[in-house]
């Protein structure tokens, strides 16, 4: 059995060239604004209430600054893997050509989580603002109509009816463009910063006290939590192919988009718990919760919009990355081949979108966001994890690829990535950890009875194809 086959990088990099017909458009800012797309709304909008009155209190400034850390080593080692190989395709990808086949399907399985299941966490949070908007204007919905079973309520309507209409859009071949793009990043800046400028008087230092009610406990679990924020900052790298220079580009999109949103969390956490008590804060939109508290509902009315509209990108950029990943695997043999079908009208993975998209939207109408978000959150950190031992591994195996940006001081950083990372995956629940446990054992008896024998690199499928890892 040869389960760590490897493909060549020298390989991926001539395929991308030859099949990318696409334009080479974008240039350092595009990415930047494309990271921020990606990166910026459910996170901050709402777990940030979640993680602050259950888990951190004021001291979810220090949750934001820790998973922050652990992001930006894990940005300066993707920053170098995209530089490298730069084809669309993300660490799946990548982990393919570095650690062998078993390891790019555990990443692969893994994105599962931080993909489809974080759409699922993305729409029920669209759904919180949804409805708090519809408040505003005099119209209630029934409970049994906005809450999955285990909140009292049946289904999450509005989170089934968003990921089903983006599902549609995508599956038609609708992509955002940079343009679309930029001005929803806008927006949803506009809506931050609406929140930081209005909120900020109202601070009083005493809903800071005390500062870390539930303990460094706390404040780490809170971290484990406010990760979720954070994801998306790798999704610029699946841009690869439309960049201008990617070497030099896609390292800069990377670290400043998760720069900016870094800086904007710690503000936005700051602000928040001390504009209102941190107890108040677990509802399904508590920025704009907050706004109103401190009697400001029409900049309460102006975020919910923002955050609307934020969302939306941020469910379309993480269902389309799903897509894209079940392409390459089910291109690569890994998955059935329905994953790879395109439609001969839309050009897009039409059967794979809608599986896909279906799937998204019950988890999202029938669980509720904390324990999806921390599905989403140890899968993230454990293909995080994979990643950051895949380019030290890179460094010895094939030293002499070109790589236009290299990640500093490796070993010491891609293993602090690695150390933050598997440190935030001990602060997530048991519960958590054996729902991750049954999710890899399921992956890991998938690979065995399926993509071992149908995996293009399998020497019995086709013969000369095998590039064996020595
Ligand atoms: N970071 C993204 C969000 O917060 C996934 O919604």
């Amino acid at each position: 059995m040869n389960l760590f086959r490897k493909k060549s990088i020298q390989d991926l990099v001539l395929e991308s060239q030859q099949k990318s017909g696409l334009k080479k458009a974008l240039g350092a800012l595009d990415l930047t604004m494309l990271g921020i797309g990606a990166i910026i709304g459910t996170g901050i909008f709402v777990l940030t209430g979640v993680a602050a009155a259950n888990y951190a209190g004021p001291a979810l400034v220090v949750s934001f600054i820790v998973s922050g850390l652990a992001c930006a080593f894990a940005a300066l080692v993707y920053a170098e893997f995209a530089s490298m190989v730069p084809v669309a395709g993300s660490a799946y990808t990548y982990s393919y050509a570095a650690l062998g086949e078993l390891f790019a399907w555990i990443i692969g399985w893994d994105l599962m989580l931080e993909y489809a299941l974080a759409s699922s966490t993305v729409a029920i949070g669209w759904s919180g603002y949804f409805v708090k908007l519809l408040q505003g204007f005099g119209i209630n919905f029934p409970v049994w109509a906005i809450k999955s079973s285990s909140e009292g309520g049946l289904l999450n309507i509005p989170a089934l009816v968003i990921t089903l209409l983006i599902i549609w859009l995508l599956s038609m071949g609708v992509k955002e463009s940079a343009r679309v793009n930029n001005i929803i990043v806008f927006v949803k800046l506009i809506a931050v910063v609406v929140f930081i400028v209005v909120a900020v008087w109202y601070v009083k230092p005493a809903n800071w006290q005390p500062f870390m009610p539930f303990g460094w406990k706390g404040v780490f679990g809170g971290a484990a939590i406010v990760f979720f924020a954070y994801i998306g900052f790798d999704s610029v790298s699946t841009a690869a192919e439309e960049v201008k220079n990617p070497q030099r580009d896609l390292p800069i999109g990377i670290i400043a988009s998760l720069i900016v949103c870094t800086v904007l969390y710690i503000v936005v956490a700051a602000i928040l718990t001390g504009a209102v008590p941190y107890t108040q804060l677990n509802v399904s939109a508590p920025v704009a919760l907050a706004l109103q508290l401190i009697g400001q509902n029409w900049a309460a009315g102006l975020i919910s919009l923002g955050a609307i509209g934020g969302i939306t990108t941020v469910l379309l950029v993480m269902l389309y990355g799903q897509t894209r990943v079940f392409y390459a695997m089910s291109r690569d043999g890994l998955l059935p081949k329905v994953f790879s079908d395109i439609h001969p009208k839309h050009k897009t993975p039409f059967k794979s979108t809608w599986l896909t998209g279906i799937v998204v939207a019950v988890v999202a109408a029938a669980t509720p966001i904390g324990i999806v978000a921390e599905m989403v959150n140890i899968g993230t950190l454990a293909a995080f994890t994979m990643v950051s031992i895949a380019v030290i591994v890179l460094r010895r195996s094939q030293p002499d690829v070109p790589r236009a940006f290299r990640c500093p001081a490796v070993p010491v950083v891609p293993l602090l990535a690695a150390g933050f990372c598997v440190f935030l995956m001990f602060q997530l629940p048991l519960a958590t950890w054996i729902r991750f446990i049954v999710w890899l054992v399921l992956g890991f008896i998938i690979y065995f009875l399926y993509g071992y024998k149908h995996s293009k690199l399998n020497a019995a499928n086709k013969p000369g194809a095998l590039k064996a890892a020595k």
